[in-house]
């Protein structure tokens, strides 16, 4: 009989085995399935040993060594939205999940992470099955794609957003970079694409070869979108030095948000005399202009505005020190008609025109325009022998004590009155000029 109790326990256990739901606690004993019963996390269907959930029994005998006893009760997906909602209701689908292979993620039974998975936190090993790995390995990474938390911007099976997006990319970029968002909510000049394009119209989300995972390197970054500045800057004679070195357009320009007009961090002069402060900046030195300016009673009228881009174009020229016109380097300069169009943009200009004149300068003895005796002949004297381009500490922007011509200062102890004035520079005895009552000069 002892035979007969062994056999019906053996039967018993092999009908525990195959059949339904009542039984199935058998499948998963040490010696049958023990890899299912030992994961951490059992799927829910599994937990509960309802293996026919997805499991139909082919032929009577199981187990049977090298046949098959189980089919799956339905194809995937199907045989997952028996229980769980179908995708599709978005209208972008991950690719497999379309294909319906949840099975190239998910374990059916389980495993040791939540969510079905192999991979855990770190995402990356999972999606880069089949996912390219290189943007994944650039030298500058992004924090969240480097450790592989793909999900906290992307949705695994279906999103209303290009590339599975979680929200709008601005949207997700912003709920992490909450400071950001309020910085540039309270800034008074935000760059157009940053206030209305994606962050991805700069920046790989990811991770690029360009500090600050940028898709370009400065200027390209800004010339890709600044094409008629690219065509200024290829075209100009002489260039402004912070533009083409490194940092470029950064050297001045925030890339988001500024204080001022022109996304500079500060006002415009503030920008400029922040390098043009110094006396040993450029090959050779550039003159200091922070100090050519700072304390001076008399200011050139842009400057009293504020503007040094009125006179000089802070992205380069064609002309002499970046000016806006034709203006001589020298000190002396033969006269040609134009040659001084950079002042003249702004100021009279039959200045230079007439030897006679009652109206067009006040430089005159009598009708005699002395502006067209210095500066109209084959030795001409450039405006620089008597004025101050910036600043000056004596009236009409004439230096007390001359200009500065490198080390050089011209004397010429200018004085001025209500109908003329006088000089005694360097270059003559001291002469007068009077507009109502001429001096007759020998
Ligand atoms: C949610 C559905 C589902 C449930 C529930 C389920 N399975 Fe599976 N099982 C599958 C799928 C799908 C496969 C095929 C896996 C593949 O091809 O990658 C599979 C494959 C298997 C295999 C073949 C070998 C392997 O591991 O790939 C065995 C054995 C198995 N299941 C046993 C069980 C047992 C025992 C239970 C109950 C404790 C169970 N399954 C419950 C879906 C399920
Ligand atoms: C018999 C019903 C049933 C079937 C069939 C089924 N599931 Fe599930 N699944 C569940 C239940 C129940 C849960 C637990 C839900 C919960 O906790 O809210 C679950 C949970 C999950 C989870 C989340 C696990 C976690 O750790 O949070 C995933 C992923 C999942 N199922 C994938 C699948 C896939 C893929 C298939 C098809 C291969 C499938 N399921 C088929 C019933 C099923
Ligand atoms: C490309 C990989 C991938 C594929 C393919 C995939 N999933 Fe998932 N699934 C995930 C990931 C990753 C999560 C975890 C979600 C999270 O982190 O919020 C997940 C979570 C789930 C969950 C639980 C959480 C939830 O979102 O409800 C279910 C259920 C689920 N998947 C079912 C499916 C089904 C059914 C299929 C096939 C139609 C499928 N998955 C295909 C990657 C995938
Ligand atoms: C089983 C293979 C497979 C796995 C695993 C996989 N993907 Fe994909 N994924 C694809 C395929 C195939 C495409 C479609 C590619 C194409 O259209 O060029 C795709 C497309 C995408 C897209 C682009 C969708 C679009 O509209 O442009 C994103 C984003 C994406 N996957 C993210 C992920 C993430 C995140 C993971 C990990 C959770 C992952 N993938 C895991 C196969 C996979
Ligand atoms: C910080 C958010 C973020 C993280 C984290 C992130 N992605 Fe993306 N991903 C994006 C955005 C945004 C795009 C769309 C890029 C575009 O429009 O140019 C994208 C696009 C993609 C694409 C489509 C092809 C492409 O390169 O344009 C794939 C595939 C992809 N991501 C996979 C992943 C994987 C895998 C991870 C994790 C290792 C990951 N992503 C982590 C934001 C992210
Ligand atoms: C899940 C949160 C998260 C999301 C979403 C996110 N970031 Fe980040 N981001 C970070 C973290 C964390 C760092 C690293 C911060 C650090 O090093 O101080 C970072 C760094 C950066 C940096 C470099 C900052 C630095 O000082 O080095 C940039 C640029 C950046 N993210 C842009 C983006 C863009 C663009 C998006 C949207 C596509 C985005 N981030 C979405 C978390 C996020
Ligand atoms: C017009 C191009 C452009 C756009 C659009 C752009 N960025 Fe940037 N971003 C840059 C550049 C260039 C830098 C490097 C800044 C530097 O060197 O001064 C940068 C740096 C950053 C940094 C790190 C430094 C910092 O200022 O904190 C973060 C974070 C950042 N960007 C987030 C974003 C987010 C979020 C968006 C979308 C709302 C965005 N960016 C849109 C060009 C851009
Ligand atoms: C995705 C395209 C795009 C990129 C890249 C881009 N810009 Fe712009 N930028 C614009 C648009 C659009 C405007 C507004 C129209 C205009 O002034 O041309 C603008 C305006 C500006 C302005 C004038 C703002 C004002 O208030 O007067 C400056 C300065 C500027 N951008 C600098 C830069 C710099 C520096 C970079 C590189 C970090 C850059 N831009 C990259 C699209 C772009
Ligand atoms: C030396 C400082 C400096 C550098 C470097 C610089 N800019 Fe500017 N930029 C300015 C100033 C100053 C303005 C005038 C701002 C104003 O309107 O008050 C300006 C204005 C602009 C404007 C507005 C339209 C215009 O032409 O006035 C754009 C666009 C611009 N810059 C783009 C760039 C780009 C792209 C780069 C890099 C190739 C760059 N800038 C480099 C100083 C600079
Ligand atoms: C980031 C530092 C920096 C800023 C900001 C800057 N400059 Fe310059 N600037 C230079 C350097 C460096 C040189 C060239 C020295 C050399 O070529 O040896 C230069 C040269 C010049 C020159 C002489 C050009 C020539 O070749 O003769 C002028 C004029 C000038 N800058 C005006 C300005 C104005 C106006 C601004 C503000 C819009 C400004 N700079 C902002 C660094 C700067
Ligand atoms: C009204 C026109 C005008 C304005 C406004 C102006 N500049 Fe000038 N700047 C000139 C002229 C003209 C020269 C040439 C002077 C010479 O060579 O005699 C010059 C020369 C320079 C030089 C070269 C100095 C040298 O070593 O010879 C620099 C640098 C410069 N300016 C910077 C600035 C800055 C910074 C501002 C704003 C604070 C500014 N300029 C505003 C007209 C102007
Ligand atoms: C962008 C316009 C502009 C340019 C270019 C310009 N100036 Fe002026 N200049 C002014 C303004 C505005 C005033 C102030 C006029 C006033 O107060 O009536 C002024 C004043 C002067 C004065 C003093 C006049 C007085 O009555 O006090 C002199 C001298 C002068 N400029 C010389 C020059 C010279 C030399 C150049 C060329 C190197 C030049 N300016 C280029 C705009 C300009
Ligand atoms: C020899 C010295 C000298 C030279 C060179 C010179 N100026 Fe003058 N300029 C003066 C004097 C002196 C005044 C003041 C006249 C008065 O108000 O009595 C003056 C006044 C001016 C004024 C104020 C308006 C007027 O005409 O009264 C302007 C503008 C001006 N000069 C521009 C220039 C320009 C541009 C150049 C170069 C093309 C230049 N100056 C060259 C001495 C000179």
């Amino acid at each position: 009989m002892k035979s007969h109790v062994a056999i019906s326990i053996v039967l018993t256990l092999l009908v525990l085995c195959l059949a339904g739901p009542a039984h199935a606690g058998s499948c998963l004993t040490a010696g049958c399935h023990a890899d299912i019963a030992a994961l951490k996390n059992p799927h829910a269907p599994v937990k509960d040993e309802d293996c026919t959930s997805c499991h139909t029994q082919v032929v009577k005998e199981h187990p049977v060594k090298g046949a098959k006893s189980f089919k799956l009760s339905s194809k995937q997906p199907s045989l997952c939205f028996g229980c769980h909602d179908p995708f599709g209701k978005k209208k972008f689908q991950h690719s497999p999940v379309k294909d319906g292979e949840c099975t190239a993620c998910h374990r059916p039974h389980g495993s040791n992470q939540p969510f079905l998975l192999e991979a855990g936190e770190d995402r990356a090993p999972l999606c880069l099955n089949c996912h390219e790995s290189d943007p994944f390995k650039q030298k500058y990474m992004h924090g969240p794609a480097a450790v592989g938390s793909c999900n906290t911007c992307h949705e695994p099976h279906e999103s209303n957003e290009k590339a599975l997006m979680k929200g709008p990319v601005r949207e997700v970029c912003l709920k992490c970079h909450a400071d950001f968002a309020a910085a540039f909510k309270a800034a008074p000049v935000v760059h157009p694409p940053v206030r209305d394009d994606a962050c991805t119209a700069c920046h790989n989300p990811h991770g690029s070869p360009v500090k600050m995972f940028l898709k370009n390197k400065m200027p390209d970054l800004c010339l890709g979108c600044h094409k008629s500045m690219a065509a200024t800057l290829a075209a100009v004679k002489v260039p402004h030095k912070p533009v083409i070195s490194e940092g470029a357009c950064a050297n001045c320009h925030a890339a988001h948000y500024g204080k001022a007009k022109g996304l500079l961090a500060a006002d415009q002069m503030t920008v400029c005399l922040g390098c043009h402060g110094v006396d040993n900046l450029g090959t050779p030195p550039l003159k200091n202009i922070k100090k050519q300016i700072e304390g001076k009673p008399y200011l050139h009228g842009p400057i009293k505005k504020g503007s040094c881009k009125a006179c000089h174009n802070p992205h380069g020229s064609a002309y002499f020190r970046l000016l806006p016109g034709n203006y001589p380097s020298e000190l002396y300069y033969p006269y040609q008609d134009g040659a001084y169009d950079a002042c003249l943009k702004c100021h009279e200009k039959n200045l230079l025109r007439f030897p006679e004149t009652t109206i067009y300068t006040n430089f005159r003895n009598g009708n005699r325009n002395l502006h067209y005796v210095h500066v109209v002949s084959r030795k001409g004297r450039t405006c620089r022998i008597c004025h101050q381009p910036h600043a000056s500490d004596g009236p009409k922007l004439i230096n007390k004590n001359g200009a500065e011509f490198g080390e050089w200062k011209i004397p010429i102890n200018f004085m001025i009155t209500s109908t003329g004035g006088s000089c005694a520079p360097g270059c003559h005895r001291k002469l007068k000029y009077d507009r109502v009552k001429p001096e007759t000069y020998q």
